[in-house]
């Protein structure tokens, strides 16, 4: 027998009651966009036309013990070189097949990596998914097989940082100009888009600041162009089990892996997911290019992911609850998180989303740099560190004023960026509590 998922005969009739319990904790969708209708329903008709729901899917998608002797998980296949035993199999290897486990090179996919990619795509709701060796690199990938010397590219202004630094530096040297744009511009990108635009690229919410876009909005903008448009973006903030782009009509969505997926801050991954059409394109790039990931860190991705689903809960409880702490303190000016009813984002994402992640912002109020320190330096259990999605809380400044060119940020405090782990929220409001002391007695 094989494990992998098939196709229900009939729909499953019993509704899902994971999926009841997180909308009812929000208030009705808005009109508009998919006509007022749920994420969590356009998630559960895309689930119940399979067999599993999201929470049992990502415990056996791409699994197939029964290949492996019954291991629960797949063996790291460490490998480059395919031997073939006749001429005939060596041939057959060159030439296209429809088996998409089939296997020619270690650079061309392994057991591991079909793992990963089937389970990946599914989530998704994608026809395939190509790994690549980290978030950024996904980036460059996709970027790189749909632009050509004189294209333009919209860039969201709320990027992750490296992403607006591949425009400025490989882009730019290979002929293609970047314009940035406002990340709540939604149907207004028409204004934006020249005969030579190419690619609309996306991050929601935004890297930083969490502003969330109105990714049908700007999907419907692309596709009335007049010529194609790819649209792009970048999950890695609900990743592919609270958000699925695809359902919106984005043609690619891509993700850091190395944060929900992995979850375990101990690799670097990035997938790239898409449709019969823009997947080849995104394939024969990365095949080109050389891109490639190593075994164990597939391996690491794909055991992260099964457990996504209750770390991912717990991530955007504990994310949740810090947020309205730090609502209620009086160090902090505002907090940035798109679940929050008062946040500008929220009907947005309460449209599009069906969850949140643990990651989100907080504006203080100004402080000397002391006082910030008093605060940063002797957390206990906040981490000051690079990346987020791991198991661990983290608590980071970060500097948006240094870098945006279209949405200047103008708050004259610290912006703090928090990842909410998953330690007792009550132990990490305490950690908090006394880093606000400290800064107290600093200021
Ligand atoms: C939104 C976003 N995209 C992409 C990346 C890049 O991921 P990686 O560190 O795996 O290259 C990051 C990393 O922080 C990120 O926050």
């Amino acid at each position: 027998m094989r494990y992998q998922w098939q196709a229900a005969s009939a729909p499953a009739s019993s509704p899902n009651p994971l999926l009841a319990l997180r909308r009812g904790l929000f208030s009705p969708p808005p009109s508009g966009g998919r006509g007022g209708r749920w994420a969590s329903e356009i998630f559960e008709e895309l689930f119940l036309s399979r067999k599993h729901r999201p929470d049992t899917d990502v415990v056996h998608l791409g699994r197939r013990p029964a290949d492996f002797h019954g291991a629960v998980n797949p063996p790291v296949y460490h490998l480059s070189t395919v031997l073939f035993p006749t001429l005939d199999a060596l041939e057959a290897a060159q030439r296209p097949s429809p088996d998409p486990r089939r296997m020619t090179y270690g650079r061309r996919g392994s057991p591991t990596s079909f793992t990963l990619s089937e389970a990946v795509a599914a989530l998704e709701g994608a026809d395939g998914c190509q790994i690549t060796p980290s978030g950024l690199s996904a980036v460059a990938t996709t970027l790189l097989a749909l632009l050509k010397a004189g294209d333009h590219l919209l860039m969201v202004d709320s990027c992750y940082a490296p992403s607006r630094g591949l425009c400025e530096g490989v882009l730019k040297r290979l002929g293609i100009e970047t314009t940035y744009y406002d990340p709540l511009i939604g149907a207004g990108i028409a204004a934006l888009i020249r005969p030579n635009t190419t690619v609309i690229f996306m991050e929601s919410p935004g890297s930083l600041t969490f502003e969330v876009q109105d990714v049908p909005a700007i999907v419907a903008a692309a596709k009335a162009a007049g010529h194609p448009v790819t649209t792009v973006i970048d999950n890695t903030w609900a990743s592919p089990f609270y958000f699925k782009p695809l359902t919106l009509g984005v043609d690619i969505s891509l993700q850091a892996a190395t944060k929900y997926i992995v979850g375990h801050s101990d690799a670097l991954i990035g997938t790239i997911c898409g449709n019969a059409e823009t997947l080849p394109r995104i394939k024969q790039t990365a095949g080109d290019m050389g891109v490639w990931t190593g075994p164990d860190d597939m391996y690491l991705a794909q055991r992260g992911l099964r457990t996504i689903g209750v770390r991912l809960e717990r991530h955007q409880e504990t994310g949740l609850g810090l947020a309205r702490y730090l609502q209620g303190r009086p160090e902090v000016k505002r907090v940035l998180h798109p679940a929050l009813p008062d946040d500008p984002g929220h009907a947005l994402w309460k449209r599009d989303f069906i969850g949140a992640s643990g990651l989100f912002g907080a504006v203080l109020h100004p402080v000397p740099r002391a006082a910030l320190a008093a605060f940063l330096d002797h957390l206990e259990l906040f981490g000051m560190g690079w990346s987020w999605g791991g198991y661990e809380s983290l608590c980071v400044p970060q500097h948006p004023e240094k870098i945006r060119v279209v949405t200047p940020w103008t708050e004259p405090g610290p912006l703090l960026r928090f990842h909410a782990g998953l330690e007792d929220i009550d132990d990490l409001i305490a950690d908090l509590d006394a880093g606000f002391a400290r800064m107290a007695a600093a200021t």
